[in-house]
């Protein structure tokens, strides 16, 4: 079993290509986290596909992955693939001792970054270019998972960016900067688009009904016309998500 986060689809890509190269299944987490899916079933091999947050783990794969009913059915080989813009520093490691396991195979795939609330995100040229390497990447780990190698990362400098990063994860996750601006036309995609069931239309416009998200950053990059904001920078940043580019 694959189990996967993703806001923008970066993960969601690589978890279905990683799945179909390993005649696998892949699983949405927040799907099973928000009561939709159930999770047992003995697997061989499990695997945890989702992007990088301030250098560690999206609070919803936390959750998810310190379940002890996810513990009593982990694999005999368990991965994890973890995407990001630059680095995945040791989220690996943080994985592992959420589940309270090793973790056999480990790797880093660097994707278009998305974190328009932060930066912009790459053009659209460098975003295709980006997502090729990754493609290819991805099926160099595919053949590793196929042939059950052991690779274990490590590094003190990673060890050190997730120890200083991450703590501010929680801070950031805020969710009072978020608006939608007058463009909106009350489609209401980026209520069924969040994962954390943040956002609820309300006089067809959405609110955002949760203090806290996973700042996953769908609502705002998957936008049709880009009304959503977070604060006064994001209006003139690109957006970013994998559904666009692939238009
Ligand atoms: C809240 C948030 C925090 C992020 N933190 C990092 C980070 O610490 N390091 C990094 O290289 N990329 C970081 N990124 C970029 C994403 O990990 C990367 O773009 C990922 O591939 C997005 O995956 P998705 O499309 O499946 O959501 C962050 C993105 C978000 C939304
Ligand atoms: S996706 Fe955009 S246009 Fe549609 S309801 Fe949300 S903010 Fe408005
Ligand atoms: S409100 Fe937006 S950023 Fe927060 S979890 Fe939902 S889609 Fe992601």
């Amino acid at each position: 079993m694959v189990f996967y986060f993703s806001g923008t689809g970066n993960s969601h890509y690589a978890a279905a290509k990683i799945a179909a190269e390993t005649g696998d299944i892949a699983y949405d987490i927040a799907e099973i986290v928000n009561g939709r899916f159930p999770t047992n079933g003995k697997r061989d091999v499990t695997g945890f596909v989702f992007p990088v947050y301030y250098s560690g783990l999206p609070e919803i794969v936390k959750r998810f992955a310190s379940d002890s009913s996810t513990q009593l059915n982990l694999g005999v080989y368990v991965y994890s693939v973890i995407t990001c813009g630059a680095s995945i520093a040791s989220a690996d490691k943080l994985l592992a001792k959420t589940l309270g396991v090793n973790i056999d195979y480990s790797a880093q795939l660097v994707m278009p970054d998305n974190y328009v609330v932060m930066y912009n995100p790459s053009s659209k040229d460098e975003a295709m270019e980006t997502l090729s390497a990754a493609s290819n990447e991805i099926d160099r780990i595919c053949n590793d998972i196929n042939e059950r190698r052991i690779v274990v990362r490590k590094g003190v400098k990673n060890d050190i960016a997730t120890a200083f990063m991450y703590p501010t994860y929680n801070l950031f996750r805020r969710t009072g900067k978020f608006y939608a601006d007058d463009k909106c036309t009350g489609c209401g995609k980026c209520e069924r688009f969040c994962p954390d069931e943040a956002i609820k239309i309300k006089d067809g416009k959405p609110e955002w009904v949760k203090k806290k998200c996973q700042h996953c950053v769908a609502c705002i990059n998957s936008c049709p016309v880009e009304a959503i904001q977070f604060g006064k920078k994001t209006s003139e940043r690109r957006r970013y998500c994998i559904e666009k580019l692939a238009k």
